[in-house]
């Protein structure tokens, strides 16, 4: 199974980079695992043109950046996982651009028609938060819903969001980044041996 990370932290070596990369260590025993650092690539926010909607086979994207080559890499996956420290209580900017540049593989003509779908639809997709604070709705509600919700646009299989709160730096993350990253790896294992969680439209 190809699975792809898309790692939405500017800090390398930081918290998210590392609870990451257990996952990835984890995974790569069983799946070709490779890694898009968001920070490492010319992506260039949404300019609103609804060219996209244009194609309903293809990205379509006018924007001449790296996303055209990574709509490839997202459409030739068998698993994503999106991982991103918290910001403002929501993923950082970086991961929201490319998450905005996903309206290319929307294949709609209308908001809200039931038949909706994208060119990534039925990939089982999971997000990796770590983030300072507490998991409680204050600090960490909009993240889950933001995530909730691009699973539901996208039509993927949602994996869930999985969270390591009170990160103050790798070396002090401790077993709790080790148990989310192996939950994670776990929940993406399960999808590819066919067990789904309930709210999903599908296998690929
Ligand atoms: C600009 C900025 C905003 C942040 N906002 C939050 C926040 O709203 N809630 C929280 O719990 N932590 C917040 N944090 C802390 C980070 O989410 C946390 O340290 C995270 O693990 C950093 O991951 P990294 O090492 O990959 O950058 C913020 C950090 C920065 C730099």
């Amino acid at each position: 199974m190809k699975i792809t990370t898309i790692m939405g932290s500017p800090r390398s070596g930081g918290n998210t980079d590392h609870v990451l990369s257990l996952a990835e260590s984890l995974m790569e025993k069983d799946h070709e695992v490779s890694r898009i650092n968001v920070s490492d690539h010319d992506i260039r926010y949404c300019k609103g043109c609804f060219s996209c909607k244009k194609t309903q086979t293809e990205p379509g994207c006018v924007i001449r950046d790296d996303m055209p080559e990574l709509y490839e890499v997202l459409m030739a996956s068998d698993a994503i996982i999106y991982a991103s420290p918290l910001y403002g209580k929501s993923c950082t900017a970086q991961l929201k651009t490319f998450l905005d540049r996903q309206y290319a593989l929307l294949n709609f003509t209308d908001w809200v028609k039931p038949e909706t779908t994208s060119l990534t639809a039925g990939i089982p997709t999971a997000f990796l938060i770590t983030c300072g604070g507490p998991d409680n709705d204050f600090n960490t509600a909009i993240v889950k819903d933001q995530a909730t919700v691009f699973n539901k646009v996208m039509k993927s299989v949602d994996l869930d969001l999985f969270l390591v709160p009170h990160c103050i730096s790798p070396d002090r993350i401790g077993d709790a980044g080790k148990r989310v990253a192996a939950d994670l790896a776990g929940a993406v294992e399960a999808s590819a041996e066919g067990v789904l969680p309930g709210n999903v439209t599908g296998p690929k």
